[in-house]
This record gives structure tokens, C-alpha cells and sequence, in this order.
């Protein structure tokens, strides 16, 4: 059972409202109520961190503990309940990629973590006590990390898969998660499978395939992901199921649900999943003591690391489903399971200095110099330290003795000081640069961002240069005999300072004095020139806008087909596009608004590169004058096809309803709030089969 706004837990006295303490009450200390209102404040914050921008600031481990501290507290002070703190909800990554939300069959819980084998001790006492003497096995099993995934299969087919969400409903990526080659979408025949049933386990990105990933990424000069858990839950969230198919993620199953399971024993479950074709992890094992469970433990902290995919600790679950339910829940977690995560590798080492580096976005990275340390495999010297609060929180000095960790074990930081060791004659206390480093320029921070930026975004080098690289790069204008090393030597010779100058390089400026390098001179000038043909949505994406990646070039190219209509619209026509919010809209507005950026773009015009997209050719009239918004999940053409089908008979296709939307095509799982707009405005819904039949293109 989890509390929430509608059903608070027992704790609350029935004639109180939660921001009325009663008479009887203690009053706060008002120490505590203040600490309370902190941490459910940055508990927030971290969540939002974790889940919506898989861009986490703290590790693991102090998360649980502020967690805890949060729930001791307020155990300790019922009357400042508040049915919206962290503690009463497990962290939600709804929404954030627009995908039909969904309610879970069954909610989908958390486990309580441990980090200690006394609280594993503790977790088994309890499981005895409560169970009164009865005996019980455990199972063991490997705690993947990955991002949690619910599949429901109906008459042995997969039929949907919904990702945690808050728990109680999700996000459908039944589309992207078929892509997963290790997942059944149809049992064998042969099997005898519950009608209805529901398999729980983890998505992953294996490590292979993660390095791979970042690798490309890298190259494309775009932020590689921090560790597997955020490349698998960017991955299973990308709007194009085809980027997903070519990621290769992978699922372990490890939870059976239906009304009727194959065994009373989760384990046998697990075994039956495993006859139906699901992946079940071979490190499973069923135990009957304290001892079996220590030594699971101790054999998989090390051989973890031989394994494919990213694991961070073991889950012990009671075997017996019907002692589970004896066992019940707490506010939170099961009874009947827990998480014992396993220690980050942590080192301990001195920091020499800070630098700063400016990217290509102007975004400035504190990177610690430290001295050299093993940890987890490798060397470490440079460690992130992220943005400017991580380096006040830490009140760092030079000299100082720094604890480092892997953060899903790839990139190393600094999660604190070993302040008792600071030298008495400590060194400068490290404060987050004012300039730029390479320019000098005052840095700014944009409001509602932690890091600080570089605004000479048109003469800081590195900016420069990495504007021209970006250009360059594969998915812009993809002139693969330029790389940044070529691009750098450019820059030094004072040949360009941005992308429009590439047009004007000839042979005789690159190739030696002597005529060496001829061929490869003659190659680079003939790629360039190539470029000219690359279609304007990816002369878009090239132009480096910030906030705009190739699929927002994409749509805003198809929608308004031209650069001069790019360049003169509103910020509310930008917004009117299909997956164009404000943040986009502004961005590209602003853009074209600065009067450099206007003159580069007019340079590359001259140049002769592609300045609107090919005049497509024209199917019917019938939607003259009709405006039209999709939603929802269609069988006979993909949702770019249905756009392009509006636009090609004369239609225009947006975004939201509004009262100008002449019909709104209707798919499946239409979204709730569409569905209640349309309705409050009168707006039709026209079914996929009514919308073939309007453009003469009849339903087979
Ligand atoms: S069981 C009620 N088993 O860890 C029990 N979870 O907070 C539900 N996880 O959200 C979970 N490996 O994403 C279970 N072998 C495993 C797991 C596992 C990884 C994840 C899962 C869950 C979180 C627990």
C-alpha cells in the first residue's frame, strides 16, 4: 500500500487536516520543521535531477540517506505530514517524453536499500519474527540498474509495456520496447501460460553497446552519457523506435504477476518465465540462511564486473508469494524484499587545482586535477566536479584530500573532503571561475540553470571551433574527410573562423607548398562543395542553435519548408509545431534576432547551400484551409507519414488543439487532456479509417 493525497497514512488523526496541527500536538521544534521543509525541498530537487533530467548531482547513497533522515523526522513529527513530501511517493519520470500515460495493473513499488550487512541481518530477523516461525527461503538475485519496465501479455502476446513512472501509472513504450531482441512479443506455442500476466524486470543498455554509444557520441561532439542506467532510460524515451532498435537494449525479467502464478515459489515463477522465453538471469539463486546470503553477496561484488550489464547491488526476496503477502508493506516498500547495494569503489587522493573548460556551448565544466590514483581498474588524475553549488558544497581548498568515486563507474568524482586531513597551510579555496578562460568574457548563468556559460559565443575559440566542428559533424553536413584535428589546424592558420568560411578554402591553401597532400586537399574541397546538396533541415541542425538537435530541425524544416520563413516567425508560430515547446521556440527566435548570427547564416546562403526543402508535389485539395492535429497510435501509416499526407492535400497539421483545429485525427490511446480539450471546444475527432476515406486513400 503506498499513502498518498487520498489515502494518508494511519499516523494522521482523522479530525486534523495536515496543515493544522490539533491542540493535543506537540508543537514542532522548529529546527526540525525547518530541516524537514529542507529536505523534502532537495529531495525534490534530486528527483527531478534523477529521473526527469538523468542528470543526477549526488550519488546513490546520500540520496537514501537524506531519504532517511526525511522519513525519521517525520515519523518523529506526524503532524507535519505533508501528502505531497518525497517520502510518501517514489520518484516519477512521467511525462517527460510524451508518451500516453497509463495505469499500472498493479503499482510498481521501490525496495527499501541497504548498504551493510547488519541491516541485512536486521532484514532477515524481521522476515523470521514476522513470519512466527514458519520456514522460509530466500531468493537471491541481482540488482540490475536499469530502469524498471512492466510488460502485460495477453493470449501469449506482448500487448504493452509501461515504465514506472510514479508508480502508479507510467509512460507506454510498447513500440520501443519491441525492439528488444531477448523479449518474447509471442510465446511458443507449447506453453501453458496464464491467459493474462504481467512480467516486471529491468531494461539495460549492456556495457559493449554503452561504450560504443558514447564513443559515436563523442565523435558527434554531443555529451556522452554518464553511465548505462542513462543511456538505457534516454534510449527507451527516444521518440523514433528505429534509434532505439539500433541502440540494442536488453531486459532481465525478474517478477511474475497474475491471478493465478505457475508456483507459490517466486523462484519456480522464475523459471516458468524463463520456459516462456523470457531472459532470467542465471545468477539467481534460492537460499535457507543468513550464511547463503553473505556468501551470495561476497561472490557478486566482484564477479559483477565479468557480467555484460551494469548490476549496483543483490535483492533478497522472500520465496513463498503467500508469506510475502503475510509479510505485507510498509507506507513504502515490501516487507518481503530489500536492496543491498553494493559500495561505489571510492579513493581517497589530494586535489592539486581546478581548471575550467568551455565547450562548444559555452558551457563551462570545473574539472579537479588530482594526483594519480587507482581506482575500480584505471588511473584516475581528472575528476568532474560539475557546476558551481557542488563546488560550494563541498568547500573545497587545494591541497585538500578528496574522496573520488566512479559514478556508474565511468566517470570519476569528487563526492567529498577528508576536511580532518586539510593541511593547516591550506591552499586557495576553490571558487568557480568569473572569466572565461579562453576569452575572458564574463561568464554567465542563466536562470533556473546550474552551469555557467561563456556568452562570447561569437569570438570565445572554443566556441568558434566547436561551432564549425558541429557543423561538420555526421548528422549536419556530414563532410567526413574534415575532422576537428583539420578543423583545429584551419582555425590556427587564421583559413576560417566559422562555417560559411569552409566555402571559400582552396586546394592551393590546404595542399603543401610543394604540391604534397594534393589528393587529400582536392577531397576535402570537393566534400565541402558536396555539402551544398545536404537537404535545409540539416543546414538547420548545422547552424548549431542552441537547444535545437537534429529531430527539432527536422520538424520545424518540414512544417515551415523554407530558411526565410524559419527566420521570420514568431516565436508563437514556432511554437505551434509539432514538438517545438517555448524553450526551442525562443532559442530559434533569438537566433535569428542577432545580427552576427543573421550575417553568418547570410554568408553560407551565398555559398550556395539549400535554403528550403524540395517543393513537395501536391496529392489532392481536400484539406484546403483544414487545420489539423494528430494524437494517438495509428495502423496504416506512421504519424510523419499522416503529416505529410495533411500537407500533401493541402492541409496544415499543428500541434495542440485549439479552437482554429478544423478536426483532430484520431489514433488509439488518444491522451486524456486532448481528448478534454477537443471536447471542450467542440473540435470532431475523426477516426483513421473516416480520414482515409476523406483523401480518397480507401481502408483495406
Ligand atoms: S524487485 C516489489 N528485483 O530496483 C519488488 N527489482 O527499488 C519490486 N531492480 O524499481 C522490485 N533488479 O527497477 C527487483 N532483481 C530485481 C531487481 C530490481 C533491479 C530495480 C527495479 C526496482 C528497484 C528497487
Amino acid at each position: 500500500m503506498e499513502y498518498d493525497l487520498f489515502n494518508p497514512p494511519p499516523s494522521l488523526p482523522d479530525d486534523t487536516t495536515a496543515d493544522a496541527p490539533t491542540q493535543q500536538e506537540p508543537p514542532a521544534d522548529t529546527d526540525d520543521a525547518q530541516r524537514i521543509e529542507r529536505l523534502r525541498a532537495e529531495l525534490h530537487r534530486h528527483n527531478h535531477n534523477y529521473y526527469a533530467l538523468n542528470a543526477p548531482e549526488i550519488s546513490d547513497s546520500e540520496f537514501d540517506a537524506m531519504m532517511q533522515e526525511l522519513i525519521d523526522l517525520e515519523t518523529a513529527h506526524p503532524e507535519l505530514y505533508d501528502p505531497n513530501s518525497p517520502t510518501q511517493r517514489v520518484g516519477s519520470d512521467l511525462g517527460s517524453g510524451g508518451f500516453p500515460a497509463v495505469m499500472h495493473e498493479r503499482p510498481m513499488l521501490s525496495l527499501g536499500n541497504t548498504y551493510n550487512r547488519e541491516d541485512v541481518r536486521a532484514f532477515y530477523e524481521r522476515v523470521r519474527d514476522g513470519l512466527g516461525g514458519q520456514p522460509f527461503s530466500i531468493c537471491c538475485e541481482l540488482k540490475f540498474d536499469g530502469l524498471s519496465i512492466s510488460l502485460i501479455y495477453e493470449h501469449k502476446r506482448l500487448v504493452r509495456a509501461v515504465t514506472r513512472g510514479d508508480g502508479k501509472q507510467g509512460d507506454d513504450v510498447t513500440a520501443n520496447v519491441r525492439t528488444i531482441r531477448t523479449l518474447p512479443l509471442a510465446l511458443p506455442a507449447g506453453v501453458a501460460a496464464p491467459e493474462h500476466f504481467e512480467v516486471r524486470g529491468e531494461v539495460l543498455l549492456p556495457w559493449e553497446r554503452f561504450e560504443t554509444l558514447n564513443r559515436m557520441r563523442e565523435a558527434r561532439e554531443e555529451q556522452p552519457f554518464a553511465n548505462p542506467r542513462n543511456a538505457a532510460s534516454g534510449t527507451l524515451k527516444n521518440k523514433d523506435p528505429r534509434v532505439v532498435a539500433e541502440r540494442g537494449l536488453d531486459a532481465y525479467l525478474y517478477y511474475v504477476l497474475a491471478d493465478r502464478t505457475p508456483s507459490d515459489s517466486h523462484y519456480q515463477n522464475l523459471l516458468a518465465a524463463r520456459m516462456w522465453g523470457f531472459q532470467v538471469s542465471e545468477a539467481t539463486r534460492l537460499t535457507h540462511s543468513l550464511e547463503e546470503i553473505y556468501a551470495y553477496i561476497d561472490y557478486w561484488d566482484t564477479e559483477r564486473r565479468k557480467l555484460p550489464v551494469a548490476t549496483d547491488g543483490v535483492v533478497l526476496k522472500v520465496d513463498s508469494l503467500r508469506q510475502q503477502e503475510q509479510l505485507g508493506m510498509t507506507a513504502k516498500n515490501p516487507r518481503w524484499a530489500i536492496a543491498y547495494k553494493f559500495q561505489a569503489e571510492r579513493a581517497r587522493t589530494r586535489l592539486e587545482s581546478v581548471t575550467f573548460q568551455v565547450g562548444r556551448t559555452g558551457a563551462v565544466t570545473p574539472v579537479a586535477n588530482m594526483q594519480p590514483v587507482a581506482l575500480a581498474g584505471t588511473t584516475v588524475k581528472r575528476a568532474s566536479l560539475h557546476n558551481a553549488d557542488i563546488i560550494e558544497q563541498l568547500d573545497l581548498y587545494e591541497g585538500d584530500y578528496v574522496f573520488v568515486e566512479k559514478a556508474g563507474e565511468i566517470i570519476p568524482q569528487i563526492v567529498g573532503v577528508d576536511y580532518e586531513a586539510r593541511p593547516l597551510l591550506t591552499g586557495r579555496k576553490v571558487e568557480f571561475a568569473t572569466t572565461c578562460p579562453e576569452c575572458g568574457t564574463p561568464l554567465v548563468r542563466y536562470e533556473g540553470e546550474a552551469a555557467h556559460y561563456c556568452p562570447n559565443t561569437t569570438a570565445c575559440p572554443p566556441q568558434l571551433r566547436g561551432r564549425v566542428e558541429h557543423f561538420i559533424s555526421r548528422d549536419a553536413m556530414d563532410i567526413d574527410s574534415l575532422g576537428p584535428e583539420t578543423v583545429d589546424d584551419y582555425f590556427g592558420r587564421g583559413l576560417i573562423r566559422d562555417a560559411a568560411d569552409l566555402y571559400r578554402i582552396r586546394v592551393e591553401d590546404i595542399c603543401g607548398e610543394d604540391g604534397t597532400r594534393l589528393k587529400s586537399a582536392q577531397k576535402i574541397v570537393a566534400a565541402i562543395e558536396a555539402s551544398k546538396q545536404k537537404p535545409f533541415d540539416r543546414v538547420l541542425y548545422a547552424l548549431g542553435i542552441r537547444f535545437v538537435g537534429r529531430v527539432a530541425a527536422q520538424q520545424v524544416a518540414t512544417a515551415l519548408r523554407t530558411l526565410d520563413n524559419v527566420r521570420h516567425a514568431s516565436v508563437e508560430q514556432l511554437q505551434a509545431i509539432d514538438g517545438i515547446g517555448a524553450k526551442i521556440a525562443q532559442s530559434i527566435a533569438d537566433f535569428f534576432a542577432d545580427k552576427r548570427a543573421a550575417d553568418l547564416v547570410d554568408r553560407l546562403v551565398k555559398a550556395g547551400v539549400q535554403t528550403a526543402l524540395p517543393e513537395i508535389e501536391a496529392l489532392g485539395t481536400q484539406l484546403e484551409g483544414k487545420t489539423v492535429v494528430i494524437s494517438g497510435t495509428f495502423s496504416h501509416h506512421s504519424r510523419d507519414e499522416y503529416k505529410e499526407l495533411i500537407t500533401r492535400h493541402g492541409g496544415k497539421n499543428t500541434g495542440s488543439i485549439s479552437k482554429n483545429t478544423s478536426f483532430v485525427l484520431a489514433g488509439d490511446n488518444m491522451g486524456p487532456a486532448k481528448l478534454e480539450k477537443a471536447r471542450s471546444l467542440g473540435v470532431t475527432l475523426m477516426s483513421e479509417g473516416e480520414f482515409l476515406r476523406l483523401i480518397g486513400e480507401t481502408e483495406d
